[in-house]
């Protein structure tokens, strides 16, 4: 039977993910944690959650051993943008939480560890066009760094000891449940909420700025397909490539002014966009689609229809 730790479940895909595991799972079966945020009413009501910080090692092997745990997703992570303010906490979060994860995985002989990576692992000297899954990764940013220490770690682990530990490199998030957290592809989320409260939106980046994107559901069933595929015919573990869609700003604001037509977007890069610059514009996900049949659902339009309608609902009772 699977007992889930699901490390970081207040954040924006955590907070997801656990309610559609929970579904599979039962409910009792996964276990939310959470550094400081509260967690959302979903996901305190539905199951168990406890408040610890997964940096200390002592308190991740109580909760792992008080649920008797055998797989642990750890989505807890400082993102690019927050660590460059403080690389410090970026290192202790992305590295010490992975490497505690990682060691009380293999002390207690679970199941499966999963650690996703993202586009930040790349970085100059990665081809910006369909980044390769095999490439050069040399990120500039301390969350990059720790996401290809984080890579490499993972599959020490499964080379050496024989754990099953598996990753993928997600995009840039879109979502309307929980907001990211100082990503800097934050600004395909902030885009859609600003749009629908204010029809406005001064943007971090400039219009021309085109990353890899993906939305929430394709997120979450990349996530899970990669949880279940067979590991015998798995050839990479903790280093997938995944896509599903690229497009510039502009391109996300044409398509919302199709439905908003008073939309209006404004321009003011800052230290984000270096990032940006440095992260290809789509990716190479041959390995993902081959290993275990990745393939998204949601293009840029789909994902436009399906974010607006939630987020109008939401503004119109108020609760944003
Ligand atoms: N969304 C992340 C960030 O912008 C990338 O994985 O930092």
């Amino acid at each position: 039977m699977e007992r889930i730790l699901v490390i970081g479940s207040s954040g924006q895909i955590g907070s997801e993910l656990i309610l559609t595991l929970r579904k599979m799972y039962g409910n009792e079966n996964v276990i939310g944690t959470g550094r400081k945020t509260a967690p959302s009413q979903a996901v305190l009501e539905s199951g168990p959650f406890e408040f610890f910080d997964a940096v200390n090692k002592n308190d991740l092997y109580d909760a792992c051993r008080k649920y008797d745990i055998n797989i642990i997703i750890n989505m807890a992570a400082i993102l690019s943008g927050n660590g460059e303010k403080n690389p410090m906490l970026a290192w202790d979060v992305n590295m010490n939480g992975l490497l505690n994860v990682l060691e009380i995985a293999r002390e207690m002989k679970m199941k499966q560890v999963l650690v996703p990576s993202s586009i930040a692992v790349f970085g100059p000297g990665t081809p910006l066009d369909r980044a390769p899954q095999e490439t050069v990764l040399k990120p500039t940013t301390m969350y990059g760094l720790t996401k290809v220490a984080g890579e490499l770690l993972g599959d020490y682990y499964v080379k050496k000891y024989g754990l099953d530990v598996r990753g993928l490199r997600y995009p840039g998030i879109i979502s309307h449940e929980t907001l990211p957290g100082g990503g800097t592809t934050d600004y395909a989320v902030a885009v859609y909420f600003e749009a629908v409260k204010n029809k406005k939106y001064d943007c971090f980046v400039k219009e021309d700025t085109r990353l890899p994107m993906m939305y929430m559901p394709d997120c979450i069933k990349a996530t899970i397909d990669l949880m279940q595929a067979d590991f015998s015919k798995l050839k990479h573990h903790c280093d997938f490539n995944v896509g599903a869609m690229s497009f510039s700003v502009k391109e996300i604001a044409d398509s919302i002014k199709k439905r908003i037509p008073e939309f209006e977007i404004t321009y003011n890069p800052d230290f984000r966009q270096a990032i940006a610059d440095s992260w290809p514009n789509d990716v190479d996900d041959t390995a993902a689609r081959m290993e275990w049949g990745w393939k998204p659902s949601f293009d840029l339009e789909a994902m436009t229809d399906d974010m607006l309608n939630a987020i109008t609902e939401k503004h119109k009772k108020g609760i944003i």
